[in-house]
């Protein structure tokens, strides 16, 4: 075991250094040689080193480098060292952090981070939280919280009884939700399409004018802020003033909500603490290991109420919060010694700076892309920037000759109808000298793709 983990360590160490060098994307025939560890299952055992060994030669050169700091696609963060270190201790623990009796030490973690982190965003300290998989899985705890409560206020225990027969909840979600929040009110029921779609303005936020003005009977509102290809927010102080005091207001915050914590960011989500859920992820912009979700909600005993389970053998009765009771899952990873360990590392001003520099950065991005003539298409309020270099074809083009170059890799989109290229500034490792190379490379490809 000693030498198998320790080498473990040694292949880890040194495939997280050479990140920075190598090109972005896999090795296309590093890719084609993965076939080595197909083939059928082995009848007799193998030596574990040479598993090992087998994964990191195939494996290792086949993976996309996102835990570099020139990747740009989607909406992904690095793992802060700490916090990858933290991620091998609670692996090694193995503890399965359902109940404080029998995982004490994962379950005052998580706890702690709790509180942390509703000081950190500044959310209701009142808050149940769950750590879930990501901001998927945390839209779908926040809105099943939402589904009790708004139920429970007009007689019905949807947990008991599920939707047959159910007074109708009226969903209100804006043009461009996210599509996990969409499927995360399919698997509760509440239908993906059967929702009153809000028109957004241009920079893709819900427009408050356009919300239906009188609602009967139980509500719910997807607000989000940090909109998946413009970062833009939902202005959810107005949402609420519009919507009143009785609708059930989620937040899906999956990389926005972070803003909070960024002292020149925060008018871009001031407001939020109205709402009632709050969904956001720590595997984007806190940069911890995947998968890792967080769901608050202000009303604790709607969560629970949602979650939690009994049975004989659980050891459910505890003086400390027991983390199964507010999610999805029974048997679980322990996700909150990652978070505590980024937290206790970063403190308030480390988050602040990580959080403010990528917006930075991205800004920079924006002013040098629109400098050498492309059009920047969305206001670069947060971490994304959306470019265009020509028409849609030339755009698909340079993603991928860019992609091809390898300093750094930026994924596609359309949106609004048109063709772009996202650059979504998210990690920890990322450097300013690392925007300047990236600007370069893009700038050189852009140019010299016809
Ligand atoms: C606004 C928004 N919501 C939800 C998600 C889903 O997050 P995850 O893939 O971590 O579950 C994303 C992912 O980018 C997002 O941007």
């Amino acid at each position: 075991m000693h030498a198998l983990l320790q080498d473990v360590a040694t292949r880890a160490v040194k495939y997280l250094d050479d990140l920075a060098e190598r090109k972005v994307a896999p090795d296309p025939q590093a890719v084609a040689s993965l076939d080595a560890l197909d083939g059928t299952l082995p009848d007799t055992p193998s030596d574990p080193r040479e598993v090992l060994a087998q994964l990191d030669r195939y494996g290792s050169p086949a993976t996309m480098a996102m835990a570099g700091p020139r990747f740009y696609g989607f909406v992904i963060g690095g793992a802060l060292p700490v916090a990858l270190a933290a991620n091998w201790l609670a692996s090694a623990w193995d503890q399965n952090t359902g109940y404080y009796n029998i995982t004490p030490v994962t379950a005052r973690l998580e706890q702690t981070a709790l509180r942390w982190l509703l000081e950190l965003l500044d959310l209701p300290r009142e808050c149940a939280g769950a750590f879930v998989t990501g901001a998927n899985v945390a839209n779908f705890v926040g809105l099943a919280a939402a589904r009790h409560a708004v139920l429970e206020r007009v007689g019905w225990n949807v947990e008991a009884d599920g939707l047959f027969g159910a007074p109708p909840i009226a969903v209100i979600v804006g043009e461009e939700a996210h599509p996990t929040l969409i499927k995360s009110l399919g698997l509760l029921g509440l239908g993906r399409t059967r929702v009153t779609r809000v028109p957004v303005d241009a920079q893709g936020r819900m427009r408050v004018d356009a919300l239906p003005k009188k609602y009967s009977g139980p509500v719910i509102i997807c607000a989000q802020v940090g909109n998946v290809n413009t970062g833009a927010c939902d202005d959810v102080a107005a949402l609420r003033e519009r919507a009143g005091a009785d609708a059930w207001l989620h937040v899906d915050g999956a990389f926005g909500l972070w803003a909070r914590a960024a002292p020149s960011r925060q008018a871009l989500v001031r407001g939020i603490e109205t709402a009632d859920s709050w969904a956001t992820d720590a595997h984007k912009w806190l940069n911890v290991p995947y998968d890792s979700g967080l769901a608050f909600v202000r009303d604790a005993h709607a969560l629970r109420a949602a979650m939690a389970i009994t049975a004989e053998y659980l050891p459910t009765t505890s003086p400390w919060r027991n983390p199964s009771d507010f999610t999805p899952e029974l048997s679980r990873r322990a996700r909150g010694v990652d978070i505590w360990a980024a937290l206790r590392s970063l403190g308030r001003d480390g988050v602040a700076e990580m959080i403010e520099r990528n917006c930075r950065q991205a800004q920079r991005f924006g002013a040098a892309l629109a400098a050498a003539g492309f059009e920047i298409l969305n206001d670069v309020a947060l971490n994304q920037v959306l470019v265009a270099f020509g028409d849609a074809d030339r755009t698909q083009r340079v993603i991928a000759a860019l992609q091809d170059e390898g300093t750094c890799w930026c994924g596609g989109t359309v949106w609004q109808g048109r063709s772009a290229m996202r650059i979504s500034v998210c990690s920890w490792a990322t450097t300013d000298d690392d925007v300047e190379r990236s600007l370069d490379a893009m700038l050189r490809v852009a140019r010299a793709t016809p």
